[in-house]
């Protein structure tokens, strides 16, 4: 396993069917940061649940989880350099009109519910959340060869 900062980011089925997952991709590999993990998943309630357990119970939380499990979602993990606060600075405020341009949310959206991209919140929970999105074996350590073929 690797010792480098590890988050979970996740493309949310708004932005999918939007056609924006490689636009979100591009943000972090363009930064800097490493895939070690993808897939595309069709969220459960009871996996919603997990994910967004201090969410449980809100007002918001019906409508929230409807739209999450909506459509796929492409679950990411990306590692690096300060990897989880860096991220939630690129997704912007949880509420598109507050974020500002420049960020994804800021650039992609409008709407507090859809809001294009997930972003684990601390350390801990960016733990909490690759162990529940992700098997092991589905994360990979690799390091790049292109100073040995570029020339
Ligand atoms: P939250 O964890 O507060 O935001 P963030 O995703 O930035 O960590 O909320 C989780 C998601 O719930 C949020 O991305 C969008 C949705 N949500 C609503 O639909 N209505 C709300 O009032 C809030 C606070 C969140
Ligand atoms: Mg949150």
């Amino acid at each position: 396993m690797s010792t480098e900062e590890r988050t979970f980011i996740a493309v949310k089925p708004d932005a999918v069917q939007r056609g924006l997952v490689a636009k979100v991709i591009s943000r972090f590999e363009t930064r800097g940061y490493k895939l070690v993990g993808i897939k595309m998943v069709q969220a459960s309630k009871e996996l919603l649940a997990q994910h967004y357990a201090e969410h449980v119970g809100k007002p918001f939380y019906p409508k929230m989880e409807s739209f999450m499990s909506s459509g796929p979602i492409v679950a990411m993990c990306w590692e690096g350099k300060d990897v989880v606060k860096q991220g939630r600075a690129m997704l912007g405020a949880t509420n598109p009109c507050a974020s500002a341009p420049g960020t994804i949310r800021g650039d992609f959206g409008i709407d507090l519910g859809r809001n294009v991209c997930h972003g684990s919140d601390s350390v801990e929970s960016a733990a909490r959340e690759i162990g529940l999105w992700f098997a092991k074996d589905e994360l990979v350590n690799w390091t790049s060869n292109q100073a040995k073929w570029l020339y």
